[in-house]
């Protein structure tokens, strides 16, 4: 049988994060808007738990990092149209949140994240994931996954 110790290294790779308790302890690279991203993902979990969209991806059981996604209907970041005329909102998705603990970057958690959503979405029918770069800095991460500036700091990848 696996003590609490043996569970907790036991425990790795991306699930549904259910409680928020973890997230706040997360800590970020200098971009600033902790607290943006924190409650982003807090607020999702506290009002749908298990439909939150929010995952969590832990190494040796803790928890280095998050993401949050949402239908483009219920959160609308954009000032301007999709980008194509012919795009159907119903089939896109938002990157609301992702963060990974500063002692963790660079080793692909963050990508690890993203590549682990956009398999759920296209079972689901998603064809387009936005995402709302906070950081102009950020985009030779989103570009590494694929996805391309549609226009200020709003990317976009075509998924299926
Ligand atoms: C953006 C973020 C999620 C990337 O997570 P990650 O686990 O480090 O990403 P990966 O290891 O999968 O990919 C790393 C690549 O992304 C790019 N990258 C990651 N963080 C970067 C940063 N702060 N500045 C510039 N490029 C960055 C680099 O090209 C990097 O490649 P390299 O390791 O070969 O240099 C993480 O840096 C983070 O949490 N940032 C703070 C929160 C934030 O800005 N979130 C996005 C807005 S919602």
């Amino acid at each position: 049988m696996l003590t609490i110790l043996d569970r907790a290294w036991a425990v790795e790779g991306i699930m549904p994060l259910t409680t928020y308790k973890d997230i706040k302890n997360l800590s970020y690279i200098d971009v600033g808007n902790k607290y943006y991203l924190v409650e982003h993902i807090q607020d999702y979990i506290r009002k749908y738990r298990e439909n939150s969209g929010a995952y969590g991806i832990y190494s040796h059981g803790k928890l280095v990092g998050a993401i949050s996604v949402t239908d483009y209907t219920t959160m609308s970041i954009f000032d301007k149209p999709l980008g194509v005329d012919y795009i159907n909102p119903v089939e896109c998705s938002i990157i609301q949140s992702i963060v990974v603990d500063r002692k963790y970057t660079h080793k692909g958690y963050g990508t690890k994240l993203i590549l682990y959503i956009i398999d759920k979405l296209i079972k689901q029918g998603k064809k387009w994931l936005y995402a709302d770069m906070i950081d102009e800095r950020l985009l030779p991460f989103y570009e590494k996954i694929g996805f391309y500036r549609l226009y200020n700091n709003i990317v976009v990848k075509h998924i299926a």
